[in-house]
This record gives C-alpha cells, structure tokens and sequence, in this order.
C-alpha cells in the first residue's frame, strides 16, 4: 500500500511485523477484524532473520486451525523427545510425546515469517513495512490512535486498540508509565554461538551438558540442521571458523554422537546474548503487549516463539469475545493469564539454563547438583513427568 493512502482508522493498529504482529492480525482478520500491521524495518529484513524453531503443540495447532499447516506438514519434522548428554556418557530421553501426548514439531520461525506474510498478502492484509517513529498515543483513553513517518509523510491511524508487538526494543512497553510497569530482569554470562548448514540433522534434538560448556544438536528439515554451542560474552564469530566449531562442539558428545554429526560449511553463524525479562502487567489502558515485547527467555528450551504464540492465542481471543460477543471479560484477564504461561516458560527456561550451562563461578558443588538432578531424571517417571509436560508448553487456560 502506499504511504499517501494509509488509511486512517483501522480496529487493531498493531506494532511490530514479526510473529506476534502477523499472527495476531491474521487470526483477527478470519473473524471479521480489522488491523494494520506498522513495521519499522523493510520485509526483507524481516525475512532473513534467522531464530528458534521448535514448535509445541499448541502451537503447532494454531497454525494448522488457521489454515497455515500445509507448509509446516510438508517441511517440518516431527519431534517426539529430546536426548539430554551429560557426564561419563550418561543419557536421557525426555519423552515429550508420550508424557504431553502430542508431537512437537522444529520448523524455522524463518519459514513461519514468511507463511504468515504469504497469509496476509493474499487475504489483502496491510502491513506497512519501513514505518518510522511509530508512537502509540492516548493508550489510557477510549480513543488511541498511532502517529507515524513513511516515506517522509506523517501519518495517524485511530483504533480501538493498539496490540504492542514490537519485540524487546520496540516502544510500545516504553508507552506504559514507569510507575505502573514492574520489569523483573536477568542476564547470563555466557553466549551461544548458533551455526546453520546444509547437512543432515541428527534424527533427534540432543543437549549436552559438559564440563567445556553447553551444546545443542538441532534441525530445521531434512537437509537444514542448526548447531548451537556455549561461549564465552568475549568470543565474535571471527573467532570461530567452521572447522574450530565442528572440533569444538564434537568434543562435547559421546564419541557415537559426535561421529553421526555431518559437518559441512555454514551459511550463518551468529552469536546471541542469553537473557531473562518480564514485564509487567502486559496490558496498560487500550495498549496491550504481546510477545518479546513483553518478556524474553534464554533459548535453551526454544520457548520464545512459542510463547508469542500464546500471547496472541489469548489476545485474539479476548479481542474476538470483545467484538462478537460485547464480552470484555477475557480483555480484562488477558494480561494475568499471558503472565501465568510466561512466567511458567521464564522459571523452566532459566532452570533448563542452570542445569545444562557452566557458570563462570559454578564449583564442584554446582556440578554434581546439576548432574545429580539429571541423574534423578533418569530414575523417577514423575521427575520425568513434569520435566515434559513443562518443556512441550502447559495447555492454554482458556
Ligand atoms: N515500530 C515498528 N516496528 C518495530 C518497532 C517500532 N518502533 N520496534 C521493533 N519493531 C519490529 C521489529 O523490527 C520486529 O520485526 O517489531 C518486530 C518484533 O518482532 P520479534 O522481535 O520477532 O518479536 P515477536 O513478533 O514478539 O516474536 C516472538 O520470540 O523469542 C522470540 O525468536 C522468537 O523472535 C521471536 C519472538
Ligand atoms: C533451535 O533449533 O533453534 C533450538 C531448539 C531447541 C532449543 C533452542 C533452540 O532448546
């Protein structure tokens, strides 16, 4: 669309073009509702980036009940547990599917990015991408709108609503008065540096927990695999070059492990900060936030996308009961039910980080702590049991 004719009302304006924004304005747009999506950078941007990409059910569920299971079936493998290492070659299985019933499924946020954007072009959905400046305004009154620059115009939407979906450094959270907002914050002291390569992924997810740090065995599809490995905040990516990654994270699996992994050269490498975030509450007057907007998670667990997922689950649901049904009452519980899963995700995320990472400061004591949790989950189903149910996603409430 061009910029002279954005229009000037809409019901939901929302903030950010990434999964939480696209999905949102989809799953509105299927019942009658209308949004726009204002996107700071240009969509081929947003389409290059490369992050997690393990689904949980729910969340597998929602594509496939919007009619963006296709793909996903097709390329997507299904994942039914993952492999923990540790140790003198001590191994586990956490059994996702039998333990939450559903297989999980790794398919690239990349790919689900470029789906939702297919989704919305072909439904007609707008999303205005390099919008500049963007400010949500008057988000305490009946009447919020969103001021904007593109391509050196000034522009104003009127809405109903304004969804914050504009990820950690977006402005939607900085629109919520400091003296409302509480933000509960960690970082960690250490990276993980993720390389992808055209190679055959193992056939399953293995974590290792090692003395030389932490490392991840992942996939995208059957000739896209992801490989992630613990370093140190120092470390750039010029530092590691692909042969130095591939003797590095061999060494940190037994030698079968090791031996099945394909090496090959990378097409991306990159290295990421790991670091907890909530903020709370998620909503503030007409303004509600949803996704990395809101909270960020460490990777380790791969619950980032899935709870934007559910964020947006319970979002568009309160909007739908808001316009079908004049019912506002899932509105007004939005935000403590979103926080309930987020905070379920943040506690499991930074356990799984403890448990499976060395810490600079960790002694003896933390070692044989984490191994003997590990040890524990090896021999009680119910230890088991929950470790699961938590890393497949508890259900949604409602
Ligand atoms: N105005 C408009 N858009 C903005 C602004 C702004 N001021 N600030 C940021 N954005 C855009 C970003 O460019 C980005 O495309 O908002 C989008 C936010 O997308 P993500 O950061 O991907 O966040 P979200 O959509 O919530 O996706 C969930 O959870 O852990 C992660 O990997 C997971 O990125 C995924 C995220
Ligand atoms: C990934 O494939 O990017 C991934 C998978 C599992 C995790 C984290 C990341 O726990």
């Amino acid at each position: 669309m061009a910029a002279d004719s954005a229009p000037q009302r809409t019901q939901v304006a929302i903030v950010g073009g990434g999964p939480s924004g696209l999905l949102l304005s989809h799953i509105l747009h299927l019942s009658g509702i209308a949004s726009i999506v204002l996107e700071r950078r240009s969509r081929a941007y947003v389409l290059e980036r490369i992050r997690a990409g393990v689904l949980e059910a729910g969340s597998v569920d929602m594509l496939r009940s919007i009619g963006l299971g296709e793909r996903m079936d097709r390329e997507g493998r299904n994942h039914d547990g993952s492999y923990i290492v540790w140790g003198d070659d001590r191994r586990l299985l956490v059994d996702t599917l039998r333990f939450a019933g559903k297989p999980m499924v790794a398919y690239g946020q990349t790919a689900i990015t470029e789906d939702l954007y297919a989704a919305r072009d072909q439904a007609g959905g707008v999303v205005l991408d390099e919008a500049e400046d963007v400010q949500p305004c008057d988000i305490d009154t009946g009447n919020p709108f969103v001021t904007f620059r593109r391509n050196g115009r000034e522009h104003r939407i009127d809405c109903d609503f304004i969804a914050g979906c504009d990820g950690f450094h977006g402005v939607c959270r900085k629109a919520i008065p400091a003296t409302t907002l509480r933000v509960f914050e960690k970082a960690y002291p250490f990276g993980w540096l993720g390389i992808m390569s055209e190679t055959a992924p193992l056939p399953d997810l293995v974590y290792a927990r090692h003395d030389r740090g932490f490392a991840l065995a992942s996939m995208r599809n059957e000739r896209l695999s992801r490989y992630y490995i613990q370093c140190s905040l120092e470390d750039s990516i010029d530092d590691w070059p692909d042969d130095r990654f591939w003797e590095e994270i061999k060494t940190r699996y037994p030698a079968d492990i090791a031996d099945a992994i394909e090496t090959g050269p990378s097409i991306e490498k990159s290295i990421a900060q790991l670091r907890s975030f909530v903020a709370e509450p998620m909503r503030h007057g007409r303004l509600f936030l949803a996704g990395d907007a809101a909270h960020i998670v460490p990777p380790t667990g791969a619950k980032g996308l899935n709870l934007a997922f559910s964020d947006v689950h319970y979002l568009s649901r309160a909007l739908i009961s808001h316009y079908a049904d004049d019912d506002d009452r899932y509105l007004e519980a939005y935000s403590d039910a979103a926080l309930r899963r987020v905070w379920n995700a943040e506690r499991f995320s930074w356990h799984m980080t403890r448990l499976l990472h060395r810490f600079p400061d960790d002694g003896p004591f933390d070692r044989r702590a984490s191994e003997d949790e590990l040890d524990y989950l090896t021999r009680s189903e119910r230890a088991l049991g929950a470790f699961a149910e938590q890393y497949a996603g508890l259900p949604f409430e409602w």
